[in-house]
């Protein structure tokens, strides 16, 4: 079954309008001059990306937001409902990042009840799931991808309208990445419980995103994996060469 990659660029809190439209435009240019591989996206912080979406209109890169409330609408102070996210044109949207679970404390039952609200919506969830150092020492990295996986999982999931990123917590922002045998091991385990929850084809359509410490030294050896159906890029999606050479090493 042959997936499109995606390449996924999460800019995290950095950037300002002028930074970010001027980046997005950086990458759509590269598109349009040379057609990748591979399905691209950026999702830049909430405050950009009404600007990113209309700065990339009518071009191939999509544009995703990094975080949704599970409600509609509502007295939610300083969230932003799918819906929202939508409407200024964004098309996927990034849930349960480790940071967000880190920062905000959310549990995989808010992040399955958000990418619910995200697939109400008609975006894409990009899930992501991932162990701690402490969890991968201790032999326990196979039981907590699994448990995040099920857990984080929405009722109505579907290759279409999920992505699922394997993020290890202790290689996000660190320059250290696990072992290839280890990532294809994890993807491995990922798509096996894909079937169980989505059914054999529903599997084998699903892109599993590897995410951290992805850089252009690395990706061609990681994106050349059975498993590996992208990445999920945080430095590395802040300078468009870096992010475009990424995505020249899909296969
Ligand atoms: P990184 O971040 O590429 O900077 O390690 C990845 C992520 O957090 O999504």
């Amino acid at each position: 079954m042959a997936r499109r990659p995606l390449i996924a660029g999460n800019w995290k809190m950095n950037g300002l309008k002028a930074d970010g439209v001027a980046l997005a435009k950086g990458i759509a240019a590269k598109m349009a001059a040379e057609a990748p591989r591979c399905d691209m996206l950026v999702c830049p912080p909430a405050t950009l990306v009404d600007a990113v979406a209309q700065a990339v209109a009518g071009s191939a890169l999509a544009v995703g937001g990094q975080d949704c409330h599970a409600k509609t609408a509502g007295a939610h102070t300083g969230d932003i409902a799918a819906v929202a996210l939508k409407d200024l044109g964004a098309a996927y949207v990034i849930l349960g990042h480790s940071e967000r679970r880190a920062d905000h404390g959310e549990s995989s039952a808010l992040v399955r009840a958000k990418a619910a609200a995200a697939q109400a919506a008609g975006l894409v969830a990009v899930i992501c799931i991932g162990e701690t150092e402490a969890e991968r020492d201790a032999g326990a990295t196979l039981a907590v991808v699994g448990e995040q996986f099920a857990g984080s999982l929405p009722e109505g999931a579907n290759a279409a309208n999920t992505v699922i990123a394997y993020e290890p917590v202790w290689a996000i922002g660190s320059g250290r990445t696990p072992g290839i045998a280890d990532v294809a091991e994890v993807h491995g385990a990922i798509r096996a419980l894909a079937a169980k929850a989505l059914g054999a084809e529903g599997a084998a359509a699903l892109r599993i995103l590897y995410g951290g410490s992805m850089k252009p030294a690395n990706a061609r050896e990681l994106l050349a994996l059975e498993d590996v159906d992208g990445g999920l890029i945080g430095g590395a999606s802040l300078k468009a060469e870096d992010f475009w050479a990424i995505a020249q090493s899909c296969p």
